[in-house]
């Protein structure tokens, strides 16, 4: 970092922010494979949380990657690279005030752990969604599994490209034991007990 960047102190600050909305912000980083339900469970958590009027952000992987980490492939480089990026403009949301939801794979302990690290540890929950690779290969709605067997796709996490399962996650959903409602309700229920101003 150029030592001649500076802090500027900003008359509004996270607190700030968090009174004119009157309730706390915080992370919630969904990691799991493609297919394992990360977008379709935060999506009914973030529809909950908005309809009791708090204020929330999606941050997801196919998403991000047509804009901001457009320029980054699926090599571990990019996704370190795409992980880092992710991390620090949930941190921006986060300090803004918003109830921020992260979507990616996020395949790599360390990077996750760094993630983490730009948190206080109340405002950084790790959410696993878990299903077997099987399950994964049958639901295969865009059939990328199926493409990355034939070696149309490469580096395709879970087949040519490792996904390390997190060591201490917060919460562990089994999405192929669960609906993505039940998913949602036990999301929200440890928000009430962990964080209950949110
Ligand atoms: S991450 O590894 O960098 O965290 P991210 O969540 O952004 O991945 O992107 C995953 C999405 O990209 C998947 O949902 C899938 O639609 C798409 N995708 C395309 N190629 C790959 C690949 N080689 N491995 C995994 N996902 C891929």
């Amino acid at each position: 970092m150029p030592s001649s960047l500076g802090p500027h102190s900003f008359e509004i600050e996270r607190q700030n922010h968090s009174d004119l909305k009157g309730h706390r912000s915080l992370l919630l980083w969904f990691t799991g494979m493609s297919g394992a339900g990360k977008s379709s469970i935060a999506n009914r958590v973030q529809a909950n949380l908005h309809d009791n009027r708090l204020h929330t952000c999606m941050l997801d992987g196919d998403q991000l990657r047509r804009g901001l980490s457009a320029d980054l492939g699926f090599t571990d480089a990019d996704r370190k690279e795409n992980i880092r990026r992710t991390a620090e403009v949930g941190k921006l949301m986060v300090d803004a005030g918003v109830i921020t939801l992260v979507c990616l794979i996020s395949p790599f302990e360390q990077e996750r752990r760094i993630a983490r690290a730009l948190f206080a540890p109340d405002d950084f929950i790790e959410i696993f969604i878990d299903a077997p690779l099987h399950v994964l290969e049958q639901r295969d709605p865009r059939g990328l599994y199926a493409k990355a067997r034939q070696g149309l796709i490469k580096n395709f996490t879970g087949i040519d490209s490792p996904y390390e399962r997190p060591v201490s996650p917060d919460i562990v959903i089994d999405s192929a034991a669960c609906s993505i409602e039940q998913a949602a309700q036990t999301i929200e229920a440890f928000l009430q007990n962990c964080c209950p101003a949110s």
